[in-house]
């Protein structure tokens, strides 16, 4: 049977850092979900209808440059509440989480909606403060800070407010909060997490 690891939480809580750190160091593939949005987003950016851009999706739709920018991240989280956008996103998702071994995915409902059964859900989150200081340093396209931080509120504003899927944690998601913790230091807990439930088989 393979091993789902589930991880959600708002943007730039350090999700992607600590799954791509796990996935290396337990040989399990990675899904940054978020890139699903941010293609999609991107689309309609460029003139197409979301639902439509959402079904035709392909894998290589994922590698496309700027998807990184915070005007698609913007674009995605607009997109992202759009029943039918997440509806046809579901069963991509649900089949990249069965091949192999092991699988990463990280997102805003995997622990909810996607994976529900997922072995280990973990909840990453920190301050907003903190979280928009860290994506500020990686953008470096000339957004100042209060713009990040503005993005993030309003971003975590929208995925916790929608009606599908909303940002939330699971019931039996275990939370880490890493405003206090470096990026070691996170990835040393989520692994610990791990090592726990891999333990108890
Ligand atoms: O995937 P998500 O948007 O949640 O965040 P990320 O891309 O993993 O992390 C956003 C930025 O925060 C990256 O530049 C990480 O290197 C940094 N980070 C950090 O400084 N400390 C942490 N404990 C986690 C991430
Ligand atoms: O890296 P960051 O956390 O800033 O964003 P992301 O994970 O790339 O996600 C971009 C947007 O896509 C989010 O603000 C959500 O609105 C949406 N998203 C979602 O609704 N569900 C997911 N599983 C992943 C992303």
């Amino acid at each position: 049977m393979p091993f789902t690891v589930a991880i959600d939480g708002p943007a730039a809580a350090g999700k992607g850092t600590i799954s791509r750190a796990l996935a290396q160091r337990f040989g399990f593939s990675y899904l940054d979900t978020g890139l699903l949005y941010r293609a999609t987003g991107r689309k309609m950016l460029d003139g197409a209808q979301p639902v439509e851009a959402a079904r035709a999706l392909v894998p290589e739709d994922l590698d496309a440059p700027g998807l990184r920018s915070a005007e698609v991240a913007e674009a995605a989280s607009q997109v992202a509440a759009i029943a039918e956008v997440r509806d046809a996103l579901v069963a991509f998702q649900r089949r990249f989480a069965r091949l192999g071994e092991g699988a990463v995915l990280d997102g805003r409902d995997i622990g909810t909606v996607i994976c529900p059964e997922a072995e280990v859900k973990l909840f990453v989150t920190a301050a907003p403060e903190t979280r928009a200081r860290r994506r500020h340093a990686e953008l470096q396209d000339g957004t100042s800070f209060e713009d990040v931080l503005a993005d993030v509120h309003r971003r975590d504003a929208r995925d916790m407010g929608r009606s599908d899927a909303p940002l939330r944690p699971a019931d039996d998601a275990v939370q880490i909060d890493t405003t206090d913790l470096d990026i070691d230091a996170a990835v040393a807990r989520a692994a610990e997490i791990l090592n726990d439930a891999l333990a108890r088989g």
